[in-house]
């Protein structure tokens, strides 16, 4: 990441711009085995569940839910398998979520017995819509089921602390679907909930801030995480966290505003899976910070694996527009844009240049594990300087510049009259015969 210059402002008239960047990675939680699992059409099983789980952890998280054990079998299966099969590294921690009711939180703590280090996540709806038309309730009604599932939570916890005194056990609460909440009620509810949990600056609490549903567009979710952030009597207890879904198509801005306003932990899935349009995307921010110079902390130096992985696991498709990781996103059709690719590559070369200064492509996609090859393709929007690139690069012939407008003008007149792109090969195939006399 350190070939990367870090943001560089442009120049501003009369402020200073921009006024916030991000320059370290919050902490990461993934949520693909439960947010991003519950939305498929055929959720995961448990050897598909495992093999993502690894993943995961060979990406670089130390935080990932794995799914609602006290919902599903197969989700309890699959914590208890790994944690009985030690599958869980030392520096992992397994998150589990529930509702805020008794008997699903007595059944998560079955399920969480022995693991070494564990979130108990757990949430109740709080917006002014689901109060009215789901709960039938006012604010004073779901601040109770709050605190009654937290009270809980805090004795089933002494408990099993006693018994397992090797566990290191944590506590996160969502006041779910947070962004149709009143600001104010939200910083009531999550400082009772600190408080009835016992937490300490010295063991806190994560608040994980959920904008269940994205309604509006992403400086108002900033707005309100940033409300909570300055206004919560115990911010020195928690660890602010938020949870942007895609509903807008925003989540990848809502996420980062979000962590400009005070959020210090983003939970999200690899890929943007998740309800609906799906949860923040988490390779996609990543790679965002990793662009300008900032240590993401994880590693998708190995991301057609991943995507692999992620494609049979949930049997999605990684399109080939989505940031760093579509199929098209290192290559350039037109020629102006592989004039300047080939200039970039070249100067780079020739200078020794510390950082990366490739016009069109704002990471070099060797980080990503993927290759120089299909940067330049060659069909009839291809110009004179994608077809010296391509002798260049495949085949070591460097064309003196006199000869690339003749020589371009070659290959665009054969990818007209037979409608599609060529491939390298046919590139110096057409070479050979014209300049070569090869047949
Ligand atoms: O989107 C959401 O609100 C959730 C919560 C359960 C955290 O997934
Ligand atoms: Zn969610």
């Amino acid at each position: 990441y350190k070939k990367y210059l870090p943001f560089q402002p442009i120049r501003f008239p009369e402020r200073t711009w921009p006024e916030k960047v991000i320059d370290r990675a919050p902490v990461w939680c993934s949520v693909d085995l439960r947010d991003g699992n519950q939305a498929l059409v055929t959720p995961m099983n448990l050897h598909q569940k495992v093999v993502f789980f690894k993943t995961l952890v060979e990406i670089g998280f130390k935080e990932i839910e794995v799914g609602f054990p006290s919902a599903s079998e197969t989700e309890y299966e699959t914590l208890r398998y790994l944690i009985d099969e030690h599958l869980i590294p030392d520096d992992v921690t397994v998150q589990v979520l529930v509702q805020a009711r008794a008997h699903l939180i007595e059944k998560t703590f079955e399920a969480i017995r022995g693991a070494k280090n564990v979130i108990v996540h757990f949430y109740n709806s709080t917006s002014t819509l689901q109060r009215k038309v789901v709960f039938d309730t006012d604010m004073e009604g779901v601040i109770g089921i709050a605190m009654d599932a937290a009270r809980l939570i805090r004795q089933l916890a002494d408990k099993m602390r006693e018994e397992y005194p090797e566990m290191n056990l944590r506590f996160e609460y969502s006041p779910e679907s947070f962004s149709g909440t009143e600001v104010e009620n939200a910083v009531r509810i999550c400082d009772d909930v600190l408080e009835a949990l016992g937490a300490t600056p010295e063991d806190k609490t994560i608040i994980n801030l959920p904008n269940t549903v994205e309604l509006a567009t992403p400086n108002c979710f900033a707005d309100q995480v940033e409300y909570v952030a300055t206004h919560l009597k115990h911010r020195d207890c928690a660890i602010l966290s938020i949870h942007p879904h895609n509903d807008r198509g925003t989540a990848t801005a809502a996420t980062e505003l979000g962590v400009m306003a005070g959020a210090e932990r983003v939970e999200g899935t690899v890929f943007g899976n998740g309800e609906r349009t799906g949860n923040c995307d988490i390779m996609n921010l990543a790679m965002n910070l990793y662009a300008q110079g900032v240590d993401p902390k994880l590693d998708f130096t190995n991301m057609n694996h991943i995507k692999r992985v992620y494609e049979e696991c949930t049997h999605m498709h990684v399109h080939e527009r989505h940031p760093y990781a579509g199929e098209l996103v290192f290559t350039a059709f037109s020629g102006s844009h592989q004039d300047a690719i080939h200039k970039g590559v070249t100067y780079m070369a020739k200078t020794g240049a510390a950082h990366w200064a490739v016009p069109y492509l704002p990471i070099d996609p060797a980080d990503l594990g993927r290759q120089y090859e299909p940067i330049i393709r060659i069909n009839s929007q291809s110009g004179k300087g994608g077809a010296a690139f391509i002798m260049h690069r495949h085949f070591g012939y460097i064309l003196p510049k006199q000869m690339h407008p003749e020589f371009g003008a070659l290959i665009q007149e054969v990818c007209n009259r037979e409608g599609r792109e060529l491939k390298a090969e046919e590139v110096f195939r057409i070479f050979q015969r014209e300049y070569l006399r090869v047949h």
